[in-house]
């Protein structure tokens, strides 16, 4: 058995009438990066200021390390640490100054916070931006002050809103190797994104909400699955058409096209057809040039799931 880090239970929340977030259900393990993925509006923002104590739930409970944010709001703070979607300035506005605070904030010793303030805002790329005023930094520069303040923190729970937005392509890959160190390190990473490139390369489970509810859960290579036929298997072949002998025998493997020399095959765990396919074009003495097995990404996934997009605005 896995142990716990969060247990979601029943989680509903209401502002006035409208409820954001509809009787959520989900645990995350120990030591997972776990991503909760939705367009804008889903309720994931909630859901992580619920986590993190800044909202109460209107109704049911969340658990950190056993510690309901109802009841034991002051033991779940020392647990979890946020980097928010929305930095705002403090009255301390430049970015060393801010880091360190909050570093003997956190605990450490005002030698200790030298050290791992430089460290972190180097590993980031801040240092060269470590005097600057927040309003000169731009909004990616913000979000890595931000998550600066995790790293720093190194809390059992790290929740992170959206934490490569505005960020730059080269910069987000980096970001998620740290994110990956953070967790092979000992924290259990939370992650909201409507990036499903993102959520690819970093989460290792996956909940995909969709307003306020809770619509699939699992690794991605199960949500994936999900998609009856969802995997692709194309083949090029040599020589003007198919045998009719193969295309039955090919049909009763998954849904097929042919176009001149590429055939398409839709399949479900493309990736164990694929044998199968390459044995019945020998049998049939025709000739494969390339084949490949191509997966459904996160977006289709989401669009089978709920019929909409995942980078719908809103
Ligand atoms: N403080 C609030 N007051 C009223 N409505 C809110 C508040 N916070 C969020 N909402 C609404 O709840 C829904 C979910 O918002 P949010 O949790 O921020 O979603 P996400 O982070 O997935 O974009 C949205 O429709 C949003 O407008
Ligand atoms: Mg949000």
């Amino acid at each position: 058995m896995k142990s716990k880090a969060v247990e979601i239970e029943n989680f509903t929340k209401k502002f006035g009438d409208f409820t954001a977030v509809d009787n959520l259900n989900l645990d995350i393990y120990e030591n997972e990066v776990f991503g909760l993925l939705g367009p804008n509006g889903s309720g994931k923002t909630t859901t992580l200021l619920t986590i993190a104590t800044v909202y109460k739930p209107t109704s049911g409970d969340i658990y950190v390390y056993g510690h309901s944010v109802t009841r034991e709001d002051y033991v779940v703070r020392k647990l979890v640490g946020i980097a928010f979607q929305d930095p705002k300035a403090m009255w301390i506005d430049k970015p060393y100054e801010l880091l360190t605070w909050h570093a003997r904030i956190v605990g450490y010793s005002s030698s200790e916070a030298k050290k791992v303030v430089q460290d972190v805002m180097e590993l980031l790329g801040l240092w060269e931006h470590r005097n600057k005023q927040f309003y000169q930094l731009s909004g990616g520069t913000r979000k890595k002050v931000e998550l600066a303040k995790v790293l720093i923190q190194k809390p059992r729970v790290a929740i992170l809103d959206e934490p490569t937005a505005q960020v730059d392509v080269l910069s987000k890959h980096a970001l998620w190797d740290v994110i990956k160190k953070l967790r092979d390190e000992g924290t259990t990473v939370i992650i909201a994104t409507n990036d499903m490139f993102e959520a690819e390369k970093v989460c290792e489970r996956i909940a995909i909400i969709y307003k306020g509810k809770l619509r699939a859960l699992g690794t991605i290579s199960e949500l994936k699955d999900s998609i009856p036929s969802g995997d692709l298997v194309e083949v090029q072949f040599e020589g003007g058409g198919i045998p009719e002998g193969l295309l039955r025998a090919l049909r009763d493997i998954g849904r097929v096209e042919a176009r001149s020399s590429v055939l398409k095959v839709y399949v479900e765990k493309g990736e164990e057809k694929v044998i199968d396919i390459i044995e019945l074009f020998r049998r049939y003495n025709v000739k494969i040039l390339r084949i490949m097995v191509k997966e459904p990404t996160l977006d289709d996934v989401f669009t089978y799931i709920t019929g909409a997009k995942l980078r719908e605005e809103s």
